[in-house]
């Protein structure tokens, strides 16, 4: 059997003349946790539908473990889908949410019973099977319907924003969670999300999406410590981006502008574009000068936006240092050792 899960081929979606995906190549590995990234319309819930038979692409194919499923029905993909809403029937017990599927494939009793306690067992929801999802929080309802898809041992699992309706503190434990499934499970999982710091808590991989179009793919370290386009770097917290412009003959160092106006470093860099995290600049000494135009306290750390020569710079600073104040005039220093050079020209 070969490595590849889920295969999409030049694989184009669109809705009526709105093309939301074009021509779309990712393979998808056996057994890992893929997130698909990116802002609101860049089209992963599209890129999922499609994967899950819901949506027939305008062209393209879907390769299924080795199988083209590209004109093969919703049901019989053996494709699991949860999404943010938890879609459980609100008559149901837990048992019986979970064991709907199995039913529908007319499940021997036994093996039925077996499954769907294992199941109920494996998202830590044994004791609570006879509730119905009314009786159930939040975070258990979505235990549930992981429940019920994994029971029905999919080619794949899509998540589609599952935590999105989750509080903030479930939210961390349900990543943990996840994983925690996707290992003791093996089944391959592709995981949508909007938030990068959820993309990069639980993944193997994380796919970048602009447009319907991949903007970068790599692990979660790579995509953090080497964005390659300023839509990356700024998608993982690289605030500060600047133009490098062509050497001057007034100044042996780099100028950085953007639509404020100039700065002049005291390096060269050879790129069409350089950015920092606010964590990256240095603040209280160095070469340049500002003004303070805003402070924010962030429990270790305070942020301070500086307006400087090329218009706002974003840092932080350790918050046991006493706050600057507003108006202050401030130095700062834009060092090449926290710089990510970008080359990319687009
Ligand atoms: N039912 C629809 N009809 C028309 N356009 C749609 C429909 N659903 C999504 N779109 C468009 O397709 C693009 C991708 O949307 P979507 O896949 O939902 O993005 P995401 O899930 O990344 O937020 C967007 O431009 C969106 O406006
Ligand atoms: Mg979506």
């Amino acid at each position: 059997m070969s490595d590849i899960a889920v295969s999409l081929q030049q694989l184009t979606l669109a809705y009526d003349n709105t093309i939301a995906v074009p021509q779309l190549d990712l393979d998808i590995h056996r057994g890992e946790l893929i997130s698909l990234l990116g802002p609101s319309g860049c089209g992963k819930t599209t890129t999922m539908r499609a994967i899950a038979g819901l949506m027939a692409p305008r062209d393209g194919k879907i390769i299924i473990d080795g199988d083209d499923v590209t004109q093969v029905p919703a049901n019989k993909r053996e494709v699991g889908l949860v999404f943010q809403s938890y879609a459980l029937f609100p008559h149901l017990s837990g048992f019986e949410n979970v064991a709907f599927g199995l039913r529908l494939k007319k499940t021997p009793a036994a093996e039925l019973t077996q499954r769907v306690e294992a199941g109920l067992q494996l998202v830590g929801m044994g004791h609570l099977a006879d509730r119905k999802p009314a009786e159930l929080s939040g975070g258990q309802q979505q235990r549930l319907s992981l429940a019920r898809s994994l029971v029905m041992k999919p080619k794949v699992l899509l998540l589609d924003e599952p935590l999105s309706n989750l509080d903030a503190r479930l939210r961390l434990d349900m990543r943990t969670e996840l994983q925690r499934l996707q290992r003791q499970t093996g089944i391959t999982m592709v995981f949508v999300t909007h938030d990068q710091s959820e993309a990069l808590a639980l993944s193997d991989r994380i796919v970048l999406m602009k447009h319907g179009r991949i903007e970068q793919i790599g692990s979660p370290e790579a995509l953090y410590n080497q964005p390659q386009t300023t839509f990356a770097a700024d998608f993982v917290g690289y605030e500060n981006i600047f133009a490098v412009a062509a050497p001057s003959s007034t100044h042996s160092g780099s100028i950085i502008h953007n639509d404020h106006g100039n700065l002049e470093l005291d390096y060269t860099v050879a790129a069409k574009h350089i950015a920092w995290r606010p964590g990256g600049v240095i603040v209280g000494k160095g070469p340049h000068t500002g003004t303070i135009a805003a402070v924010a306290f962030a429990g270790n750390q305070r942020e301070y936006v500086i307006d400087s020569g090329a218009g706002p710079v974003k840092t932080e600073v350790d918050a046991s240092i006493p706050a600057a104040t507003i108006g202050d005039k401030i130095n700062f220093d834009l060092p090449l050792s926290t710089a990510r050079i970008i080359t990319a020209t687009s």
